[in-house]
């Protein structure tokens, strides 16, 4: 055998390995997003440690800024589960399995005398709002193949707008009811960027 020969076999077979392992890490990348998990009527399970995902932040819409009708009107912290986070880290997209939730957090309640007309209340670190009890759970989910009729493949869940124990499942609403919105509103792909800093941070990059 030639040097040139087993140069150009050596080349050969580096291309072949370099290639094989691009293609297995793209589609690990596909599927190391952890999906979430349906039943076979087609409803949602509640993720599981939620409050342990990626915290993207509290946007709050107290009832007193909202003629005390806020649809929502406890703090609503949001937390994205980690592997969809990892992925939208490397490539700036929500992948397919894109677990975003959202719990509501009641304003904490004190003795009529020691709260303000508008719900707030001095604590050592000044006049303000602070949580109080949970109150609820949603869920923004993604996957244009599961649900390749909705809108951007985006699908809303609710587990309750009520305190714990929350719902074990839920069917998806419709997307006049919820995705519509965030469609109309929100910054990246129905996500609401423009509230959420932590993933700002990301796309910057
Ligand atoms: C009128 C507009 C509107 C409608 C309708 C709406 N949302 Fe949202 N949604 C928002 C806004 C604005 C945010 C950003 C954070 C916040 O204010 O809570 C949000 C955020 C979310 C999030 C956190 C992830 C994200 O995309 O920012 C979830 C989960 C969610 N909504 C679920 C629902 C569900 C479930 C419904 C239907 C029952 C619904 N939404 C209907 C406006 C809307």
């Amino acid at each position: 055998m030639t040097k040139k020969f087993a140069f150009l076999l050596v080349a050969i077979f580096t291309t072949i390995l370099a290639v094989g392992a691009v293609h297995t890490s793209l589609r690990a990348q596909d599927s190391s997003v952890l999906k979430a998990s349906f039943n076979p009527d087609g409803s949602v399970k509640i993720p599981q440690n939620w409050r342990t995902w990626i915290y993207m932040g509290t946007p709050f819409t107290p009832n007193a800024l909202n003629d005390g009708k806020a649809p929502f009107p406890e703090f609503h912290n949001v937390y994205i589960e980690p592997s969809a986070f990892a992925h939208f880290k490397k490539t700036g997209k929500f992948a397919n399995g894109t677990q975003i939730v959202k719990e509501l957090a009641l304003v904490r309640q004190k003795a009529k005398d020691e709260m303000y007309k508008d719900g707030s209340t001095d604590e050592v670190s000044g006049r303000g709002y602070f949580q109080g009890e949970f109150q609820g759970l949603e869920l923004a989910y993604k996957d244009t193949g599961r649900f390749s009729k909705e809108p951007g493949g985006w699908v809303c869940f609710s587990f309750g707008h009520k305190a714990q124990p929350y719902n074990k499942s839920a069917k998806a609403f419709k997307s006049e009811s919820c995705n519509a919105c965030h469609q109309a509103s929100a910054a990246t792909d129905y996500v609401f960027t423009q509230f959420y800093p932590v993933l700002r941070a990301e796309m910057k990059k």
